[in-house]
């Protein structure tokens, strides 16, 4: 798969050509440098931490908590099963829109979270980007519910991707290290682009907006959830449709998430399984308002509707 991923790659940053060598990669036009590691290949241009330092130190922040929380997860014993890192959703009276009803036991909240996000789209036989793909647990789920022609993990944190890459057993899929405001693939390469509760910690949204415009095709669908401070909700559907996004469904599904986070606090796996064993996890502050647990200040801002869980569809026309 290594072999088959790295011939549709592209320079992060000006996305030109790249030559090839065993251990690295190297853009013809701007020289900037890849690496090529056993299993996966790392995508990030590390020329940011002298042209931008400040949006570096934000993603280095991001690298190192996620680490934290995958060596706490490994030496837990639950590492296994924890292959979502999502608040999960779980149906209530409002507006539904998954077609398809999952059978998992373990992590079935985060499932749930992802058959609602897709609803109805149409991604059988399509090719599939996730951007911040955490522990690969959504290209399982897409790929078992869906069956895509084509599935990619991107995520920011080398632990994560070598621990999908070591799971995964899917030909179809493939999982590289790369930064959502520079994604590594040329224009109208995807279908259907997804990213769960990662956008907020991207320095420059914008940026990553016009990204995700640039690599889907015309008729492309941005299947995306964020939790966001109420008034930042407009702000972003600006910031979209000015990267030539349209909205088709933009919906606040925060009640259906504060019930998982409920759920979430009584179970092993899932969030709470991270709240359990993440006290090696020294340098994440508060871990309880990491995974909202009921008395948080996340959980209790969205109760109090300072936060919206959104959920939103939108398309490349
Ligand atoms: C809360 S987790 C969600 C993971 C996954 N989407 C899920 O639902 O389980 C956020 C993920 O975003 C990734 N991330 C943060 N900043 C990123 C960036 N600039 N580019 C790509 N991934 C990023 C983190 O490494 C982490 O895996």
């Amino acid at each position: 798969m290594l072999q088959h991923l790295l011939a549709k790659l592209v320079c992060s940053s000006c996305k030109g050509e790249l030559a090839q060598s065993d251990t690295a990669l190297q853009c013809r036009r701007c020289q900037a440098a890849y690496t090529i590691e056993h299993r996966y290949v790392s995508m990030l241009d590390r020329r940011e931490q002298v042209d931008r330092p400040s949006d570096w130190k934000r993603k280095e922040g991001e690298i190192r908590d996620y680490s934290e929380i995958a060596n706490s997860l490994a030496l837990s014993g639950i590492g296994r099963f924890a292959t979502f890192l999502n608040y999960g959703y779980v149906p209530i009276g409002n507006e539904q829109h998954a077609v398809i009803e999952p059978d998992e036991v373990w992590n079935r909240n985060s499932v749930k979270l992802l058959l609602e996000v897709a609803g109805g789209t149409a991604i059988r036989e399509r090719d599939v980007i996730d951007i911040g793909c955490g522990r690969g647990g959504n290209i399982a789920a897409l790929h078992k519910y869906f069956k895509p022609l084509s599935l990619v993990g991107l995520d920011i944190c080398p632990s994560n991707i070598a621990y999908c890459s070591a799971k995964s057993k899917l030909t179809e899929a493939s999982f590289l290290v790369g930064d959502a405001e520079n994604i590594p693939f040329a224009d109208d390469s995807f279908d259907v682009a997804l990213n769960i509760e990662s956008a907020h910690a991207y320095p420059n949204r914008a940026r990553f907006y016009e990204e995700v415009y640039r690599i889907l095709r015309h008729g492309g669908v941005f299947l995306y959830t964020e939790l966001m401070l109420e008034e930042q909700v407009e702000q972003n559907v600006r910031l979209m449709e000015e990267a030539g996004l349209s909205v088709i469904r933009n919906q606040d599904v925060t009640p259906n998430v504060l019930l998982s986070c409920d759920e979430n606090a009584k179970q092993r796996t899932g969030a709470q399984g991270i709240a359990n064993n993440a006290n090696a996890s020294a340098n994440i502050g508060d871990i309880d308002d990491f995974i909202a647990l009921p008395g948080s200040r996340k959980y209790e801002e969205m109760k109090d509707g300072r936060r919206q869980y959104r959920m939103m569809n939108l398309i490349k026309r």
